[in-house]
């Protein structure tokens, strides 16, 4: 027998004055029309796992303040949150199981991604429950091999998707794929994935489908490929202010101004003596004698462990070194032999970078990995605290 499934239970948060990531809406209104603009095209703002990390129903509700016509999100469960936040507009789900029952989506309006013959057959199944039309964008696979129909399955895909559309099960809105390296300029995939969704999009047609969306961009094909942009511009990361890589917002000319602000109290302030060792392992020994503080943030709310001994985080206008490992709850800055600092003192552990702390791509260097991963896994025991909401009605 399956157990009963449930939703993870709410998480108990820290007191928002100790630690908080602190979300510019106003920033992320400024980038959402910045982006726009660049490109031309209208914009569909992604804002799946929790808006990567910034909150998904408060960065929707400013994406479609700013103008975006459209917002993406993977899951199912993602697109029906927002339409239970009260979201109207349109919206595109493009990840889900075999075992998922896609008529919720269908009954709440929602557009959905197909890639297969079965997936046709499971929208125009679920069109019938509930009486409406499936509104679909047939993804192929342009290059990335992950989602989307290999090009030996996309003729059968379109056959398929225009046999339900003309039975009235479904409606083919679009066309779309996603970029391997847009965020390498010149990478040799570019080319072949503009070509190869050319070649897709011919085909559909051939096969008398007349999808009036076409769109294959993410942030750094919006700011830096205009070949990619089409129809509409699928933009994530770039919204919430981080650059898909260092240098390729610079590269458009696009300022984005990061939304996130990670801010921390010193919960503690000590000195230690040379030869004291710092965190678990003791990875780190004092030469001199020096001054230590405590930041109640660790790996249980997404700060990357691999930063120990890495890292350095904003102080009182400057950067401290993080020292020793970074635990699950909590990690040790050195504020120097001549600070004098006390407990409750601010310490900036990510931001804009305009005032001496580190940003998101910052963090990314120091663990190896991307600037979306440092601001998507913000866990749920950090509060958000929302600035400069809009008073606009959507
Ligand atoms: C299918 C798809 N489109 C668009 C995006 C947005 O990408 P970015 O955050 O690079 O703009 C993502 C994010 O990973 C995605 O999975």
């Amino acid at each position: 027998m399956i157990n009963q499934l449930q939703p993870a239970a709410a998480v108990a948060g820290i007191y928002p004055a100790t630690a908080c990531a602190e979300i510019d809406l106003a920033a992320f209104r400024a980038n959402v029309v910045a982006l726009q603009a660049h490109a031309g095209v209208p914009a569909m703002v992604v804002v799946k796992a929790d808006g990567y990390g910034h909150g998904i129903v408060e960065c929707a509700r400013e994406a479609r303040v700013a103008g975006a016509g459209w917002l993406g999100v993977a899951t199912p469960g993602e697109a029906l949150l927002l339409r239970e936040a009260g979201d109207a507009g349109p919206i595109l789900a493009w990840l889900y199981g075999v075992e998922e029952d896609l008529a919720p989506l269908v009954a709440a309006d929602i557009d959905i991604s197909a890639q297969s013959v079965e997936q046709i057959g499971r929208l125009a199944a679920a069109a019938a429950t509930t009486e409406r039309r499936a509104r679909v964008h047939l993804k192929i696979d342009t290059g990335l091999s992950r989602n989307g129909a290999p090009s030996y399955e996309w003729p059968h895909v379109c056959a398929a998707a225009a046999e339900a559309e003309h039975a009235g099960a479904l409606e083919v809105v679009a066309v779309w794929s996603h970029l391997a390296a847009a965020d390498e300029p010149g990478h040799p995939s570019i080319p072949v994935q503009v070509e190869a969704f050319q070649r897709g999009y011919e085909q559909a047609r051939a096969e008398g489908l007349e999808p009036t969306l076409r769109h294959l961009a993410n942030s750094a094909g919006a700011l830096i490929v205009p070949e990619a942009r089409l129809d509409l511009v699928r933009v994530g990361i770039a919204a919430y202010g981080v650059d898909p890589a260092p240098g390729i917002a610079a590269l458009a000319g696009v300022a984005l101004r990061p939304v996130m602000r990670l801010r921390a109290q010193l919960v503690n302030v000590k000195q230690i003596p040379a030869g004291a060792s710092v965190s678990y392992g003791w990875t780190w020994t004092a030469e001199t004698p020096t001054t230590v503080g405590l930041v109640p943030l660790g790996y249980g709310d997404g700060i990357p462990r691999h930063a120990g001994n890495r890292a350095s985080v904003g102080w009182s206008g400057g950067r401290v070194p993080v020292r020793g490992r970074i635990c699950m709850d909590q990690f040790v800055v050195e504020l120097g032999a001549e600070h004098l600092a006390e407990p409750g003192e601010e310490i900036i552990v990510l931001g804009s970078g305009d005032h001496g702390e580190p940003t998101a791509n910052d963090w990314a260097a120091w663990c190896d990995t991307i600037g979306y991963e440092i601001v998507t896994r913000i866990g749920s025991r950090v509060p958000r605290r929302y600035l400069n909401a809009s008073q606009e009605d959507i």
